[in-house]
């Protein structure tokens, strides 16, 4: 099983749209595809658990964390461990953080074999969830939008003393590596253009590479179709309309590059 995270401080880049359709995605390839709501908001649990390719577990992100054995639905090839409103407080709990971490780890290996992949979708403004989603994944995804305060934002992203991805890789998951930055809500403006260039410049290593031409990254545009399937429930691609159609043909790409690099070996 490899193991995904959806991280980025910033509230409101498409952490959880990206993370429920790319599981979709992955579920349409064939893939076995286990689901864990970090965040209380419970975004991604509304979502998910409005379509009925989805199993919700019957225990809720909290309980996970809080149990050292639970058991999973293995019949089902798709399962969401739903968010719940308790996970907010669970950064007062100090005492019990490394039980958390280690509860998790568990549930993780034990799924190991039941799932192809597991995606994490994470809260904004990082805790001890966020720390943890990091420590025990392999990969990590960190949709951003072309504004200029997330631009500067990437600086915290990486270098942040506690949070920041080299902070983790280096103390705690030397393995964990960023597939990379994924720009979305992508307008074509003169001052997103502006700022896709600067991105470029500044942080090409980053970003998604989805081709051979040295200007092939990874991008998703504002489309009205993610919005209304991430409200609906729904994957774009089981949506009838032309303009949802439009929008798979245009995520896949990234999405395809995605997959692309959770294939290699690491
Ligand atoms: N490419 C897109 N085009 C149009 N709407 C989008 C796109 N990506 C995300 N959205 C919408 O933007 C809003 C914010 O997205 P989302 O909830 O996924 O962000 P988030 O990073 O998970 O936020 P939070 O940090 O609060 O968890 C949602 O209504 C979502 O449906
Ligand atoms: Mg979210």
């Amino acid at each position: 099983m490899k193991t995904l995270v959806l991280a980025n401080q910033k509230g409101g880049v498409g952490k959880s749209a990206l993370a429920c359709q790319l599981a979709h995605y992955l579920v349409c390839k064939a893939k076995r595809v286990l689901f864990i709501d970090l965040d209380h908001q419970r975004n991604s649990s509304r979502a998910l658990s409005l379509n009925s390719k989805v199993t919700v577990a019957p225990f809720t992100t909290t309980e996970l964390l809080e149990a050292t054995e639970l058991p999973l639905a293995p019949e089902s090839s798709f399962v969401l461990v739903p968010g719940d409103e308790t996970l907010s407080g669970l950064e007062r709990r100090v005492e019990l953080h490394n039980g958390f971490t280690n509860n998790l780890q568990d549930f993780l290996e034990n799924a190991a074999d039941a799932f192809d992949y597991c995606l994490i979708d994470t809260n904004p403004n990082p805790d001890i969830r966020y720390a943890m989603a990091l420590v025990l994944s392999q990969y990590v995804l960190s949709p951003i939008e072309l504004n200029q305060e997330a631009i500067e934002g990437i600086r915290a992203l990486l270098g942040h003393a506690r949070y920041g991805l080299y902070n983790i890789q280096r103390r705690f998951n030397p393995k964990l590596r960023l597939i990379g930055l994924l720009p979305n809500m992508v307008e074509p403006t003169p001052f997103q253009k502006k700022n896709f260039i600067a991105l470029i410049q500044e942080h090409a290593k980053l970003l998604i590479s989805t081709g051979p031409a040295a200007h092939d990254f990874a991008s998703i545009p504002t489309r009205t179709a993610i919005a209304e399937a991430q409200a609906e429930g729904a994957y774009l691609g089981d949506m009838k309309k032309t303009s949802a159609r439009e929008a798979l043909r245009e995520v896949r790409l990234s999405f395809e590059a995605v997959e692309r690099q959770m294939a290699m070996e690491i």
